[in-house]
Parts: structure tokens; C-alpha cells; sequence
């Protein structure tokens, strides 16, 4: 059975760099407070007419060209974003045409921050099971353009940033590399602790003036419940990784989890013993790109040359829904 390994790595962020500086003229926190709470400095905003496929599309090309390949190479898109272009169709869709291919399936998909750890699992079962060879795994994010900017809601404008970062999946039948194991876990009774009340298909119209007046359309989120549980979470699922392959965390040569904020990766890294030098953080400079993270902060450690063939690579991510999960693999 062919396993799934990742051949090629690549990421864009928009050129915009937005400091904490910058949101004080918007919202009153400070830069102290925001970088006490959550480790992060700036964080990158699209400028006026970017869209969500061409920022994948330019990560994608990147990875593409780190895996030697063409877009005619590919067999599937899987992309995960939880802010589409559109409401209809995917955003999948728009990419493979920015991309310049046509015919091979668009796979658009909503875990939130753990997208990029569901689309792994997806795109490994089709490559396990023969199906394709090839796969492109993006994850893209444009959160900017749906923040409320006032002071009203800074708990949570103040910690997501744009971004995509993509990867190339291929089958390998090399001995010891690819993908070890998935496991994907959501928890739907607390699907309102992080979320988007409108628009909604429940409702007639979809939006209406009064919810938007009210800020309903925007994200809302019970800040300490999303952490209590991300800290538990987390480290839980990667023991579980961990357990199934018959490996304990003095094994694991790189982690990378969801960049939520600086203080849960630490939290993650000490309950699970590992050395800094062991995990990567990079929410410092581009805030919490939801699904885009755990792809652009690879692709970085992979540019840093901090992932070796043979390496323990473990992804973990937890996010709105809840949903979680974490990919073990060797490089
Ligand atoms: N600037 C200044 N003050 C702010 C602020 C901001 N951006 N956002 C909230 N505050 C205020 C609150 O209004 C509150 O004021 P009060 O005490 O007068 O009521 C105070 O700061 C403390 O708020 P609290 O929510 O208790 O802070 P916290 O220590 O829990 O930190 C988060 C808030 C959001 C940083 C933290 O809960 C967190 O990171 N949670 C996880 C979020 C996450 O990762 N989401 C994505 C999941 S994938």
C-alpha cells in the first residue's frame, strides 16, 4: 500500500504587515496586552481586490516548484478554508482554474484551524487507497475582511491574520517515509464557543440590516474555554499519534502545531516535555492564519532547514467546532 509523503512545501502571506501599533488607532488594547496575551507582534492584511485563490494559488506554485512539479502533475485539490471568496462554489474551484488545469476534483472543506490536519487525513486516504498520486493540500485564509475593527470586537481582531500556505502530497513507496497515522476528533457541543452566527441559510434573508447593525455577522468567541480546551486537546491527541505507532514524545523531532497563541503552544510544548527548539512558532509575526498556519509554518521550517529526511514530523491543531487533530510523519 503506498503511503503519503510531502514532496514539496510553499506559502504566501500579503505583503501588508499590520503591527499592534496599528490596531490601537481602531480599538483601544495596546500592544503590551497583546503581545502579554498572545505572543503576537503583526500579523499581514490583503490589500483591496486579493482573493482567497490567489493567494493559494501563489503558495500553491510554490510548492509545486519545491516538489519539481507541474500543476499538470496534479490529481486533486483538497483546500480548507473556513473564509470562501464565495458562499457558492468553493474556493477549490476558483484555485484550479488559477492554477490553469481543468478536470481533476476540487475538494473544498470546513474544519477551522484544524483544516489543514482534516485535509492531510482526507488526502492520505485517497493515496493510501490508490486512487490518486498527487495531491494539493491548501490552507488559505482571509480573516481581515470579517473583523470587527471596533473596540467591541478586540478579543478577537486582534489575533487572526491572511495567509495561505499549500502543500504537495505524493504517493511514495519508499520504506519508513510518509505518513504514519491521522486522528481527527470534533466535539459539535460547543460549535457556538467560536463562531459566525450570520449569514445564515436558516435564516430569510440570509443577512438582514438589524443582525449586521448588531454585529452578528461577525466571529464571537468564549476566549478561556477555546484555551482551556485547546490546552488538553492538543497534547492529548498527539499522545494518541504517539500511542498508535508505539512512539513516546522523546521521539518526536519537530512539532508544529496550530499557531492560536503563543501561550497555548508553550503550554502544548511543556506538557508534552519537548524542547524549544522542538516546536515552531511563527504566530509572532503572522497572528493565527486559521487553516493556513500548520502549512506556512512547515513550509518556513522547512526553508530553515530545521526537517531532515528520516525526521518525526507531528502537525497538531485545534479549532471552532471543536474540532482537532494531529498527523504524525516521517520526512
Ligand atoms: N486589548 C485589550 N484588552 C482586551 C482585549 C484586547 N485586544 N481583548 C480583551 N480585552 C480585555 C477584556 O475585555 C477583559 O477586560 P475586563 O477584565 O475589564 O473584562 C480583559 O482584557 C481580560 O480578558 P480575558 O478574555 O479574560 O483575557 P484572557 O487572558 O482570557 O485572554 C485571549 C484573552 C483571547 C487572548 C485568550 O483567551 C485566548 O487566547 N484564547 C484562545 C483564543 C484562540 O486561540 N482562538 C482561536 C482558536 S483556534
Amino acid at each position: 500500500m503506498p503511503r503519503t509523503a510531502i514532496t514539496g512545501t510553499g506559502f504566501y502571506v500579503p505583503d501588508r504587515v499590520v503591527t499592534n501599533e496599528e490596531l490601537t488607532r481602531y480599538m483601544d488594547t495596546s500592544d503590551e496586552w497583546i503581545v502579554e496575551r498572545t505572543g503576537i507582534q503583526e500579523r499581514r492584511w490583503v490589500r483591496e481586490g486579493m482573493s482567497g485563490a490567489e493567494m493559494a494559488r501563489r503558495a500553491s506554485l510554490d510548492a509545486l516548484q519545491d516538489a519539481g512539479m507541474e500543476p499538470g502533475d496534479l490529481d486533486a485539490i483538497v483546500l480548507a478554508t473556513l473564509s470562501p471568496d464565495h458562499f457558492l462554489p468553493g474556493t477549490g474551484v476558483f484555485l484550479q482554474r488559477e492554477l490553469g488545469i481543468t478536470d481533476i476534483p476540487a475538494i473544498d472543506l470546513r474544519a477551522q484551524c484544524s483544516g489543514f490536519v482534516y485535509g492531510l487525513s482526507v488526502a492520505d486516504a485517497f493515496i493510501r487507497a490508490g486512487q490518486y498520486r498527487n495531491i494539493l493540500l491548501v490552507g488559505v485564509e482571509i480573516q481581515s475582511t470579517g473583523l470587527d475593527l471596533s473596540t467591541r470586537g478586540r478579543d478577537i481582531a486582534v489575533l487572526f491574520g491572511d495567509g495561505a500556505g499549500a502543500a504537495v502530497l505524493s504517493a511514495t513507496e519508499e520504506e519508513g517515509r510518509g505518513v504514519l497515522s491521522t486522528h481527527l476528533h470534533a466535539d459539535g457541543r460547543h460549535a457556538e464557543v467560536l463562531w459566525a452566527e450570520f449569514s445564515s441559510s436558516k435564516h430569510h434573508p440570509r443577512i438582514t440590516a438589524e443582525a449586521m447593525a448588531e454585529g452578528r455577522h461577525y466571529p464571537t468567541m468564549d476566549g478561556r474555554e477555546v484555551f482551556r480546551n485547546a490546552v488538553s486537546r492538543m497534547p492529548e491527541v498527539v499522545e494518541e499519534a504517539l500511542a498508535a505507532n508505539g512512539l513516546t514524545t522523546a521521539d518526536i523531532d519537530l512539532l508544529v502545531p496550530h499557531q492560536a497563541n503563543l501561550r497555548i503552544s508553550e503550554m502544548v510544548r511543556r506538557r508534552l516535555d519537548l524542547p524549544e527548539e522542538k516546536v515552531v512558532n511563527n504566530i509572532q509575526r503572522y497572528g493565527n492564519t486559521t487553516a493556513a498556519t500548520i502549512p506556512i509554518a512547515l513550509a518556513e521550517a522547512v526553508d530553515d532547514g530545521r526537517v531532515h529526511p528520516g525526521d518525526l514530523v507531528c502537525l497538531v491543531a485545534f479549532g471552532s467546532g471543536f474540532t482537532w487533530g494531529a498527523v504524525l510523519l516521517r520526512w
